[in-house]
Order: structure tokens, then C-alpha cells, then sequence
């Protein structure tokens, strides 16, 4: 392992994998990636990307083997609960959250828990939890005096209830199938999380100025994933309600060679507001109206 490149560990496999490859070649960092191959030297920048479980990425970047991380906030609560047990400093920082991978870690209840108990806390007293996440949700259940059993199981959590080893779990849901294959029913919420990126906290003054480059530019990526550019023509007569509607960012007005009724708007939107404008839009007269997606919005 070459120390002077930066190293970045992702998951190698599951769910923040495809997202993470995809977000860091949108931000310049072209990886061939080889299965099974554990290190991939990005080509054009002085950057490693490390492949290894999810789990082990805390831990990785807390000694300092990999310098940066990408992992979901649940694993990186989790660790640094454990970590703060032993010592009192914190041992990685957050530099930024991802706007991908994301899910929240729930209670989850068989669905013919008994419900005659008033509030979901008389609900978790005195009962046996499995978890993936036992310093979590050890956590919550501290600060909520709730007294309950915690039982560790690494995966297939949701199993627990009907195999009998637990009343409870507490897992991850994310789209809520897995719940629903194993007629669980989803309770409170410990955690929301999403992928985040962490840093080792003595990193060398190169490294740090190459974070905070990289930091910038998934910054830049994320700003332009949740905007479309749009193009139209819209009614001069009606330029003032057609603005209204997009509530835009300045949009650029050009006219149209021989139409002294037209003009071309040229606005940024937030995609999420598109469809619901869309039909507000054609009935205030716009037509041909182009949606394009943004690669990079630098501010
Ligand atoms: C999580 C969790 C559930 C599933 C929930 O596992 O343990 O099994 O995802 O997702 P859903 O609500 O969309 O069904 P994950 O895929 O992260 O694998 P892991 O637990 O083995 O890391
Ligand atoms: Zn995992």
C-alpha cells in the first residue's frame, strides 16, 4: 500500500456499493474496478480505493490504514459507541452526509405482538431484542430506562422471533419488504441514517487538502443530482406567472428570432418539484418544455 496516495475504503459489496463507485467517478475519481481485487488504484488521481466489508470501514479509518471511508451512519454509530467505551476521544469525524443509502434502524414487533400494554416503552420492557447493533440500541434503551435483553446476531435478524431467540428486533428497513416477509411490524425509530463520509483525524496536510477538494466536489454532484435544467417557450404575457411557478433561480429570457410573442426560458429546478409543476406550467401557456439532467453544479 502506497501511504502517500490517499486510501478510500467503500463496501465491496451490498447495498452503498454501486452508488459509491458511481459518485466518486461523477467527482473525477475514475477506479477500475477488478473483483475480488481488494485495492484499485484510481488512474488519474493520487487515490486508492479500498474494497472490504462495511463493518470494517470504522474501524480501518480509525487506525489510520484508510484515511477516508464511505459507510452508513448506522455502522459508524454503532462503532463509535463501542470505540467510546474504551477511550474518551471521538475517533473519526463525519466530513459530510451522502444523499444515497438511505434507510433507518427500527424496533420491530412480530404482528400478533400482544398490544394490550399502553406505550411502546411498557412494550419494550423485560423483553428479549436481537440487533446487529446491540451498542444502539443499548444506547436508546439506556436513555429511555427501558430494561431489556440484548441479543447479537451479525445477520438474518429478522428471523429471530419466529426461530425464538428473541421477542423483538431491532434492524434495518429500508423498504420495509423484509419486515414484511417476516410478518414484523415496524416500530420506533432509533436512527436515520445514510451514507456518510468519514475521515482519520491525523491525516497528512496533502490528504487533507484532497479531502477537502473531494469534499467539494461530491458537493457539487449532489447540489446538480437533485436539480434539472429546463427549457421552454412561454408567452411573454405570461413570463411573469411561468416565473412564479418554477420559483426560479434567475432564469435566463431570450427571445425568439421572428416571434415577438415567444420567449425561451432557461431555468434550474429541483427535480422533485418538476411533475408537480409540469401541468401548472402547459396550462400558463409554455410549450416545449426540454428537461435536462445536471452533471456538476459549482456554486
Ligand atoms: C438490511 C437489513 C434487512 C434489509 C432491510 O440488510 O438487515 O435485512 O436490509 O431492507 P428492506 O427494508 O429494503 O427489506 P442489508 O442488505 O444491509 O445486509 P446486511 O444486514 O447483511 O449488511
Ligand atoms: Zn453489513
Amino acid at each position: 500500500m502506497n501511504k502517500e496516495r490517499l486510501q478510500i475504503a467503500i463496501q465491496k459489496s451490498g447495498r452503498l456499493t454501486k452508488q459509491c463507485i458511481d459518485l466518486l467517478s461523477n467527482c473525477g475519481v475514475k477506479v477500475p474496478i477488478v473483483k475480488d481485487r481488494l485495492i484499485a488504484s484510481c488512474e488519474n488521481m493520487p487515490i486508492d480505493i479500498m474494497l472490504v466489508r462495511d463493518d470494517d470501514i470504522p474501524l480501518l479509518v480509525n487506525e489510520g490504514i484508510s484515511d477516508v471511508g464511505i459507510v452508513g451512519l448506522n455502522v459508524c454509530e454503532e462503532e463509535k459507541l463501542k470505540f467510546k467505551k474504551d477511550n474518551d476521544n471521538e475517533p473519526f469525524s463525519i466530513c459530510t452526509s451522502l444523499k444515497y443509502g438511505k434507510c433507518r434502524l427500527s424496533f420491530a414487533y412480530p404482528q400478533l405482538w400482544n398490544k394490550s400494554k399502553k406505550s411502546w416503552s411498557q412494550y419494550l420492557q423485560n423483553t428479549t431484542i436481537a440487533t446487529s447493533y446491540p451498542n444502539l440500541v443499548g444506547d436508546f434503551l439506556k436513555k429511555n430506562n427501558i430494561k431489556a435483553n440484548i441479543v447479537y446476531m451479525a445477520g438474518s435478524v429478522e428471523a429471530a422471533p419466529r426461530l425464538g431467540k428473541a421477542d423483538i428486533i431491532c434492524d434495518l428497513v429500508s423498504s420495509g419488504s423484509t419486515l414484511l416477509a417476516n410478518n414484523l411490524v415496524e416500530g420506533e425509530i432509533v436512527l436515520e441514517s445514510t451514507a456518510v463520509l468519514i475521515k482519520n483525524k491525523t491525516l497528512s496536510s496533502e490528504n487533507e487538502n484532497l479531502v477537502n477538494r473531494l469534499v467539494k466536489r461530491i458537493e457539487a454532484v449532489q447540489q446538480a443530482s437533485e436539480r434539472k435544467y429546463i427549457l421552454l417557450h412561454a408567452p411573454r404575457k405570461s413570463l411573469k406567472k411561468i416565473c412564479d411557478i418554477l420559483d426560479s433561480e434567475s432564469p435566463s429570457i431570450m427571445p425568439l428570432e421572428g416571434d415577438n410573442d415567444m420567449v425561451a426560458l432557461h431555468v434550474l429546478c429541483k427535480e422533485n418539484d418538476f411533475w408537480d409543476i409540469a401541468e401548472e406550467l402547459k396550462s400558463a401557456g409554455a410549450s416545449s418544455i426540454l428537461v435536462m439532467p445536471v452533471e456538476k453544479l459549482l456554486p
